[in-house]
């Protein structure tokens, strides 16, 4: 498959940049020329941020399946289209062929279509990194109904909050999952999850891990039994759903600065060719090229960098199962050796962990294949930044630092392998398509370079969030009302000399610990389930490893016995609401939190505490009790 929109060297970035901003319906209709349309669309564009209502190829029809698998099928159907990697090393590894994955996903979708799923059922999917996770997927895609992939790691209650916002019908699940030398009990933690629901009419349970699982009859099935059936008497084929470009292709949860986390949509056509035209130029993907991108499927980067962007190329991607850690600290470096990957995308905190085990886990591992290296998920400091590009690169390889969202559906603001220059730190320039601007407090726009403020985007680019499942005025709330005409991102940024961007972090409540996004009132509302807690404010503060760790401050009423135990108990307590990611880190309990007369919690101050900054915490006058700070000061953990 040749890519003609593969951006080859610096003036051809320029001139695509220059293109792109002056007439983009040209510029992403010449693009689009190169996927298969069942119907080709009437109009590129339509859009205004103030609803905000954004159409992409209007009129269009298309199958996101027709163009991630059949199509590669004449020409690459006995390429490799995933290569999955155990968590087990000495179990044997599998390659499904892309007429093999094209085989499965039919089969599948036509059990999903057996067991009642139709176009727009919203499907849950909870599955480790196996390739049914995959097939999964691009089943309900295949059928047009709407996925909603969940990290294995979320909570029952967590599942249960994102099965209710959907109102999905359809859960796909394991037995269990392995992770490292943990076992997770999927299917046990889906029927703690389904305790009181009433929409769920079936859940497909996948085998994996042999785990014992109770099945309710006549709502759960076994996926190896339902294949039977459709491998006896169903249709072998399955046509494609004619899907609107602008239908939903599926919601991903991902949290904010206020209440539960909200419904990201993306649609078919949009999301399709911003996955796929971000894979192929910011990677350089090369026909042939291994792609190892170690996110779970769970988050944005799996669904764009594992899934859609690879498939759509035609390309090879690489699943693995297991964590970086397991059985030892050269894991990831014994996958590149064994499978010769070309391509590791990866994320800092990652690479700062393994950094910690030393180079007695890279050396003796054969890392000559790979090409390309990629960061993703929050800013990589500067030291994980040269062991990565020394050790591992072994200073031939760029390093893409990739700055998107959920919400952006795929990379906006990177150098581009081996075309635009790199800077340690810095995502640097944006990709076609993309106007980034830094505006201040009160929206107006810092012009020039030198400068810093917060990161908006002017103008819609194809991947861009659509709206949150079922609740529109929280998306315009949230994106396009703080700053007027803009799509505002949370993050704040400096833009150096030339025009280089280097994301600086969140400015609104929201956390990133290893690269996963927490908002602290999510968290605040966990701890504050425990019976014990009065009232809670949690903040991040500076993590080694994991970027931002959480500092949680927490009024608890000292009647209920140990101050240790206590703070266990709360951290047991996270868990079972959200999911292990989320656990504090450290707790501190406080005869009270830092508030302005009107009742404002000051998180400022805490913020500081956290950091360990404490010699200046600017103005406490306006606090309703100033005593407290140095109270809070002199407790901090
Ligand atoms: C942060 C992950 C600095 C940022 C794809 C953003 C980054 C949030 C980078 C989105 C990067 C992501 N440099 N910060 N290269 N990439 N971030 O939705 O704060 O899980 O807003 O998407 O991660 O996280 P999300």
């Amino acid at each position: 498959m040749s890519y003609p929109y593969q951006i080859k060297t610096l003036e051809g970035y320029k001139s695509d940049y220059q293109k792109s901003v002056e007439d983009p319906e040209e510029f992403w209709g010449n693009i689009a020329e190169s996927f298969t349309w069942q119907k080709k669309w009437d109009k590129v564009l339509d859009w205004n941020f103030k609803e905000p209502s954004i159409k992409w190829f209007q009129g269009g029809k298309l199958n996101i399946t027709e163009n991630c698998l059949d199509r590669h099928l004449e020409k690459n159907g006995n390429t490799p289209a995933i290569i999955w990697e155990s968590n087990d090393p000495d179990e044997h590894h599998r390659v499904l062929t892309y007429k093999e994955l094209h085989f499965k996903v039919v089969q599948f979708a036509n059990v999903l279509k057996n067991n009642g799923v139709k176009k727009g059922d919203r499907v849950c999917v909870y599955m480790g990194m196996i390739p049914e996770l995959a097939i999964a997927t691009l089943a309900c895609a295949r059928i047009g109904a709407v996925h909603s992939v969940i990290f294995g790691g979320f909570s029952a209650q967590a599942i249960a909050d994102r099965l209710e916002d959907a109102k999905s019908e359809f859960i796909i699940t394991c037995d269990g999952a392995y992770r490292g030398a943990k076992d997770i009990p999927l299917k046990s933690v889906i029927d703690d999850a389904l305790v009181g629901n009433h929409t769920i009419k079936k859940v497909i349970v996948c085998t994996r891990t042999r785990t014992p699982v109770s099945m309710i009859k006549g709502r759960d099935v076994w996926w190896e039994d339902e294949i039977k059936k459709v491998e006896t008497h169903g249709n072998p084929d399955c046509p494609a759903e004619m899907m609107d470009a602008e239908d939903i292709l599926f919601i991903l949860y991902t949290s904010g600065s206020t209440g539960k986390p909200k419904g990201v949509v993306h649609t078919v056509a949009g999301y399709m060719i911003w996955a796929n035209y971000t894979f192929v130029n910011v990677f350089q993907y090369q026909q042939g090229q291994i792609h190892f991108c170690t996110a779970d499927i769970g988050w944005i980067t799996g669904h764009s960098y594992i899934l859609y962007g690879p498939l759509s190329a035609g390309g090879t991607s690489l699943i693995f199962e297991g964590v970086p850690t397991w059985p030892d600290a050269g894991r990831f470096w014994d996958v590149v050796d064994k499978f010769k990957v070309n391509i590791l995308y990866t994320a800092p905190t990652a690479i700062r962990s393994l950094m910690g085990f030393g180079l007695e886990y890279v050396n003796g591992k054969d890392l000559s294949s790979l090409k390309v290296l990629g960061s993703v998920g929050e800013p990589i400091n500067e030291e994980a930044w040269h062991w990565f590009h020394k050790n591992i690169g072994k200073e031939k390889c760029p390093i893409v630092d990739t700055w998107w969202q959920t919400e952006t559906g795929g990379v906006m603001i990177s150098n581009i392998a081996d075309v635009t220059p790199s800077k340690p730190s810095f995502a640097t320039l944006p990709l076609p398509g993309i106007q980034p601007c830094l505006v201040d407090e009160n929206g107006v726009e810092i012009e020039g370079n030198n400068v810093s403020g917060n990161l908006c985007i002017k103008f819609p680019w194809p991947g861009i969030i659509r709206t949150t499942y079922n609740d529109h005025e929280r998306c315009r709330q949230t994106y396009f009302s703080t700053y007027e005409n803009k799509y505002f991102t949370g993050d704040g940024c400096s833009r150096d000399e030339i025009g280089n961007y280097r994301i600086t972090g969140r400015v609104d409540d929201v956390l990133n610990v290893s690269g996963h996004r927490i908002g602290t009132a999510e968290v605040e509302n966990a701890i504050n389930m425990h019976a014990g807690v009065i009232e809670s404010a949690v903040v991040g503060y500076p993590h080694d490893i994991k970027g931002q760790g959480i500092y949680a401050y927490v009024i608890y009423d000292g009647s209920h016995g140990d101050a240790n135990l206590s703070k266990q108990d709360i951290i047991q307590t996270v868990s079972r609401i959200i999911g292990p990611i989320a656990k504090p880190d450290k707790i501190q309990f406080v005869p009270g939190l830092p508030k302005t007369r009107s009742g404002k919690i000051m998180r400022r101050i805490l913020r500081k505490i956290a950091e360990g900054d404490t010699s200046n915490l600017g103005d406490t006058s306006t606090l309703l009790d100033p005593s407290l700070v140095d109270i809070i000061k002199e407790g901090r953990i």
